[in-house]
């Protein structure tokens, strides 16, 4: 009895083993490879009255001699799937405040000044290696509610038939709100660095004096 209670015990150890194994290996297939960007709040103020023609530069208006004021970014990253695939032709849209921190909306109760020549909103297709980028300004941080400052911060959408649509936000490494924002702090502590991005002197082809940074972004296939 006690032989066959051991063998039973055996069985079921190898079998429970077994399970183990497989459950590793649906699990290890499941977890992308890739981690996915974390989705975050769209926010009250997309896209506001800024939407004209399509256009990867957000420092300039058509028909205006100046130009938008604020530190010059350009903000380059790559698109992939989940199985790190690069994602051609997806849709990347952009909007942000201006420099005072103010969005092209009316429904923004912020009462900095607007700046005319910004123009607050931007879209691309990523090219056969997946990459986009943009030329736009460092937005100014805003009041939130009683006692939140949002820091600056980039509002991004992806999209592509085909694949989850990705709404989210990038960030300034270092800026001093970050770590009091509710949103930013709200993501899961191993996520948030994805959204942080470091922004440095860009190369000698680009701006003097401009700044890139670069944001990888990793958004879902359904196929
Ligand atoms: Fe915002």
């Amino acid at each position: 009895m006690e032989i066959t209670n051991r063998r039973s015990f055996l069985k079921f150890g190898a079998t429970a083993a077994g399970a183990l194994v497989v459950s590793k290996q649906a699990l290890a297939a499941a977890a992308p490879l890739c981690a996915l960007t974390p989705q975050q709040d769209e926010g009250p103020f997309y896209p506001g009255e800024s939407k004209f023609t399509v256009t990867n530069d957000l420092t300039r208006v058509e028909g205006h001699l100046q130009r938008a004021a604020g530190q010059v970014i350009y903000v380059k990253g790559r698109v992939v799937d989940q199985n790190c695939r690069p994602v051609v032709d997806a849709n990347v849209e952009i909007w942000q405040a201006c420099a005072t921190g103010k969005y092209n909306n009316r429904m923004d109760p912020n009462p900095a000044a607007i700046d005319p020549n910004f123009r607050f909103w931007g879209e691309a297709f990523t090219d056969a290696n997946g990459e986009y980028m943009f030329k736009t300004i460092v937005p100014g941080s805003y009041p939130a509610d009683s006692g939140w400052i949002r820091p600056p911060h980039i509002h991004f959408r992806v999209a592509k038939i085909g694949y989850v649509e990705l709404i989210t936000q990038m960030y300034f490494k270092g800026n001093k709100y970050n770590d009091s924002d509710l949103i930013l702090q709200g993501l899961p502590a191993d996520q948030r660095d994805s959204v942080v991005v470091d922004f440095g002197p860009s190369d000698a082809t680009l701006e003097p004096a401009s700044l890139t940074g670069h944001f990888d972004i990793t958004f879902r296939s359904l196929r």
